[in-house]
Formats: C-alpha cells, sequence, structure tokens
C-alpha cells in the first residue's frame, strides 16, 4: 500500500532534519517546499522532494498498489495535534453560559448545579457505551477539521470508579480510532461535593486509592491537576506529581488560568512535560520556563469562550521560548475541537505570525503529548497523518479564512479516512 501526492503546491514543515519542538525566532521559519510531491508507504512519510526532481516510474516500478493523488492549486500540511482535551463528556453545558450572559457570577452557576460538579454528577449516570459513542462522534468531528493525534483527560468521574470509567473509555477510543490518542488521569480537577472541607482527603484518596489502580491497569499516559486559586494547591500538585513520578507518569497541569497560582513553578519543579492555559504568567514565570524541558500550552478556546485575558504567547516567543497552543476541548469552558479555529485565534488574537501558529498547532503540541519523534511535522519515518487542503492561495490563507474548514482530504497512518469532492 502506498500513496504519491503529486503536483502540490506548497508542502508545509517539511523538515529534512526533524526537531522535537521549536522555539523563539525559529518558530518564524517554516520549511515549506514548492510545486512538490509526497510519497507514502504503509503508515509511513516515505520521501518527499521537488516535481522537477520526481523520478516517477521508478518510484511506481519499486512499490505494487500505489494510488495517485492530484493537489495542484492545493497544500499539504502535517495533521494538527491537540494536546489539550476533555472530549470524553456526558453533556453539554450550554445553559450555563447563558446564564454567565445574563450577569451570573461562577458561584452562582455552581450553586444552581452548574460547572466541573454538573458534568461530574452526569457522569455517574452515563453508560460506558452511550460515553464511548458520544466521544467518537466528536473524534470524527475533530478529524475532518485536520486534527491526527489528540490527548484526553479524565476528571470529570472524581469517584474511583467513574475516573476509571472515563479512562476506560479512552483506551476503547484508542484501540477504535484511526487517531493518535493519549489519555491524561485528571482526578484533581475539582473537590467533589462530598469532600467540601476536606480538600487534603480528596489528595489522599486520588493519589492512595485511584493513582495506584490507574497506573495496574496501564489507564494514564499522564497525571494533570488543576492547580489554581479556588481549585487545588501548589502543595496538592506537588504530592500528585511526586505520586504519578513512582509510576512513570509525568505531569501535564493546568496552570495561572485564574492567577498567579504557582502552578507553572510546581510544574517545571517536577519537570511536568507542559504546563496549560497560562493567562497569569509574568517575567517570573517566563524565567523559570526558561531553563525548563516544560512545553509552555496556550488554549486561546477557553480564554476566548470565558472572556479572560489571553495569556501573553508573543513576549514567551519573544523571549525564546517555545509555545504550543491546543483546543481545551470540554463543555464547561471550550466546547469546540476545531484546531484550525486555533490556529486562527492564535494568529489574529495572539498575535502569533503564521507560521509560529503552525509550529504551536503541530510540532509543538506533539512535543508536550511526546510524540514529537513520531508526528507533528512532515518528515521521512514519520508517521503519515497529513492533511490536503482544499484550493487556497497561501499559507497565510489557513489562519485568515477563520471560520472555514479548508481541509479536504484526511490522511491518517497512510490511509484516506475522508475525501471532499469540491
Ligand atoms: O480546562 N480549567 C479547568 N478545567 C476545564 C474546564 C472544565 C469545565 O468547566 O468543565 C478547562 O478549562
Ligand atoms: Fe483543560
Amino acid at each position: 500500500m502506498a500513496l504519491l501526492i503529486e503536483n502540490i503546491q506548497k508542502l508545509v514543515l517539511a523538515e529534512e532534519n526533524p526537531r522535537l519542538l521549536v522555539k523563539g525566532h525559529e518558530m518564524a521559519d517554516l520549511p515549506c517546499v514548492d510545486d512538490a510531491w509526497l510519497f507514502i508507504t504503509e503508515d509511513k512519510i516515505a520521501d518527499f522532494g521537488k516535481m522537477k526532481n520526481l523520478d516517477k516510474t521508478a518510484l511506481l516500478s519499486k512499490t505494487k498498489e500505489v494510488t495517485v493523488l492530484n493537489a495542484a492549486g492545493k497544500m499539504v500540511f502535517p495533521s494538527f495535534v491537540d494536546s489539550h482535551t476533555h472530549l470524553v463528556y456526558p453533556a453539554s453545558r450550554e445553559i450555563e453560559y447563558v446564564d454567565k450572559i445574563k450577569g451570573l457570577s461562577y458561584e452562582e452557576i455552581a450553586r444552581r448545579g452548574g460547572g466541573i460538579l454538573n458534568t461530574a454528577r452526569r457522569m455517574q449516570e452515563i453508560s460506558e457505551d452511550e460515553l464511548f459513542e458520544s466521544a467518537l462522534q466528536r473524534l470524527d468531528e475533530i478529524t475532518a477539521y485536520g486534527t491526527g493525534a489528540v490527548e484526553i483527560k479524565s476528571g470529570y468521574g472524581l469517584t474511583t470508579e467513574s475516573e476509571l470509567k472515563m479512562l476506560r473509555v479512552i483506551r476503547r477510543l484508542k484501540e477504535t480510532s484511526p487517531l493518535t490518542i493519549r489519555a491524561t488521569f485528571l482526578g484533581a480537577h475539582a473537590v467533589p461535593l462530598e469532600y467540601k472541607g476536606r480538600q487534603t482527603a480528596y489528595v489522599d484518596k486520588v493519589i492512595n486509592e485511584m493513582l495506584p489502580q490507574i497506573a495496574e491497569e496501564k489507564l494514564a499516559d499522564f497525571v494533570d491537576v488543576f492547580c489554581d486559586k479556588g481549585f487545588f494547591t501548589t502543595e496538592d500538585t506537588a504530592r500528585i506529581l511526586e505520586a504519578a513520578q513512582k509510576y512513570g507518569l509525568r505531569g501535564k497541569i493546568h496552570a495561572n488560568e485564574l492567577d498567579y497560582s504557582g502552578g507553572i513553578q510546581t510544574g517545571v519543579k517536577y519537570n511536568a512535560l507542559s504546563v496549560d492555559h497560562l493567562e497569569y504568567t509574568g517575567d517570573e514565570e517566563i524565567a523559570v520556563l526558561k531553563n525548563s524541558e516544560t512545553m509552555p500550552t496556550v488554549l486561546p478556546g477557553a480564554a476566548f469562550f470565558l472572556g479572560m485575558v489571553y495569556a501573553p504567547a508573543r513576549k514567551m516567543i519573544d523571549a525564546g521560548l517555545p509555545v504550543a497552543m491546543a483546543s481545551d476541548f470540554n463543555p464547561g469552558s471550550a466546547p469546540s475541537g476545531n484546531m484550525q479555529f486555533i490556529l486562527s485565534m492564535a494568529s489574529i488574537a495572539y498575535r502569533l505570525l503564521p507560521e509560529e501558529a503552525i509550529y504551536a498547532t503541530t510540532l509543538n503540541t506533539a512535543y508536550a503529548m511526546g510524540i514529537s519523534d513520531r508526528l507533528g511535522s512532515i518528515a521521512r519515518g514519520k508517521t503519515a497523518n497529513v492533511f490536503i487542503t482544499k484550493k487556497i492561495p497561501t499559507v497565510e490563507f489557513m489562519p485568515y479564512a477563520f471560520g472555514s474548514n479548508k481541509v479536504e482530504t484526511v490522511i491518517l497512518n497512510g490511509k484516506i479516512i475522508k475525501q471532499e469532492i469540491c
């Protein structure tokens, strides 16, 4: 099985020497090949080059069953990598945001049964099959928008049984979906009602009851904590990260969304793979991140939907940091997993150049999932997760034309998953 895509107007983020992440001013330098071809064998990128150097006869004679696609006027991108989502959830929460429009505070909404605890309540009632089917539909939707890999968190269970249920659903999604999926255990997402006033006891339960079972069943690749004002403290977070380290689980932390919470510093101290949200990031946090292997990850969808201040992504890049941008797809603060919208937000709202925005949503998010050696760019030997665009005039058109789906053909693991004829 092989696939030859020829006459590609532009092959985007095509690396001769693959890197695990890109930071600072390097993010403005996007390697592309004009008038290109791309050759995929089995599930891997075999080769690419310029049309004028394509020896098609030699290529086709070496391989049996080659499908040839003509991408004249179109571009080929590496699939988006969405390194932060909560897309396994029982029901949407649109009434809450209408309440917000009407002026209700977060506390009032919570008292009416809203927020994370609302989703957690419904999580106890839903069957594993229903949860799985609805998540699979969401995966289909994000696939059509060009996502090829996604991280999914638990955190709406908040009981051992329901956290395990969520993580087992994610395991089934891994087995069923062509997307590359990583699972994150987020037991410390909110303090459940029955533990009100006894937060430390709940953290004890996360560490002593939930984590061992999850590790035993190998249900998680990472661990997360909502380390922020009104949620979990830096001490809680340190305890959970330390316990997770014993099971070989690295952190991916919700940090500094609501305040200068110390979450970034704690994440870096425990060598978290990423710290995410980052609306409250100052010079001190930037300095800490500079001496780390932790990927600063911004979630534009949540900031947009909740009307928050935007994280200083421009300043981070100018300070020499890498930046990743993910969707945060969840029913409360970001009910969309459309990474093309995130690409547009990155560029339009956060002032990233289109080149920087492309790195932020592909290679750097792949790093934030620990998979950038295999995904996140077009390079020989990498997994063939790419999409072919509709006819578009320039690379810049991708973030510029926000709101419309510019993806025409999706290729995952070397197979054509979706092809739109237009
Ligand atoms: O990433 N910030 C914490 N958690 C989610 C929101 C979850 C919810 O409201 O359901 C987030 O934005
Ligand atoms: Fe989140």
